[in-house]
């Protein structure tokens, strides 16, 4: 392991970052997979907090910074929990509900991503796209360290009481994804189409 010291001075920002040397970037993009299976034991939170710091440096235009990020604490996560399943007994019904209640009270970190409204519809998607950004500088970051991220956007991500739980200001802004994290219990498989399906090149 590799420890590189990064002083961004400019910025206030210092940080120590641990890298693999065993995987390349080429490694990392390929490899990094969306986790659905946890491990129950929790990855160390300077860790996440660095991921996190590291969230940020993505291109963000006009410089607006746009993520909020939400870190659950016990009580929201189970209120976030029972909201799902009182959403689900009326999609699902009861059976399906418990499942998931089950399946949700046993992810090990949760972190919620927001972005800011805004009355121009083309700065709304920039911010929304530099959001997503920074949740894939997160999830790549934490897949250098073997944890794994699902970012999930299902119905409880769009209901306003999700807002409510973690305090955001519904006016305000509206919620990008809700993030687990963990180690992987078990690692997907994933193909990708190949590049000459979606490459035009344009003379
Ligand atoms: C905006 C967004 C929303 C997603 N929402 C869900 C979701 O609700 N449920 C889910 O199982 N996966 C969700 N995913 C993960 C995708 O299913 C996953 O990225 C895809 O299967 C490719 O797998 P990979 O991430 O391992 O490459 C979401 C991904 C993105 C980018």
């Amino acid at each position: 392991m590799r420890i590189v010291n990064l002083v961004f001075d400019s910025l206030l920002f210092e940080c120590t970052i641990l890298i693999m040397p065993e995987m390349s970037l080429p490694e990392l993009l390929v490899s990094r997979r969306t986790i659905h299976q946890f491990r129950t034991d929790h990855p160390p939170e300077e860790l996440i907090e660095q991921a996190l710091e590291l969230a940020r440096w993505v291109p963000n235009h006009k410089k607006t910074e746009p993520w909020r990020f939400y870190w659950l604490g016990a009580e929201a996560r189970q209120a976030v929990v029972d909201l799902n399943c009182e959403m689900l007994v009326e999609t699902k019904g009861a059976k399906r509900a418990e499942e998931k209640r089950k399946s949700w009270e046993e992810k090990p970190g949760w972190i919620v991503v927001t972005a800011p409204y805004n009355e121009d519809p083309v700065r709304q998607q920039e911010d929304y796209a530099s959001c997503c950004c920074a949740i894939h500088n997160f999830a790549l970051f934490l897949w250098s360290h073997e944890i794994g991220v699902k970012w999930t956007s299902g119905p409880v991500t769009r209901d306003p009481q999700l807002l409510k739980i973690i305090g955001a200001e519904l006016e305000r802004e509206y919620c990008v994804g809700l993030l687990w994290y963990g180690y992987p219990e078990m690692i997907p498989q994933q193909n990708r189409q190949p590049l000459s399906d979606v490459l035009i090149r344009v003379p």
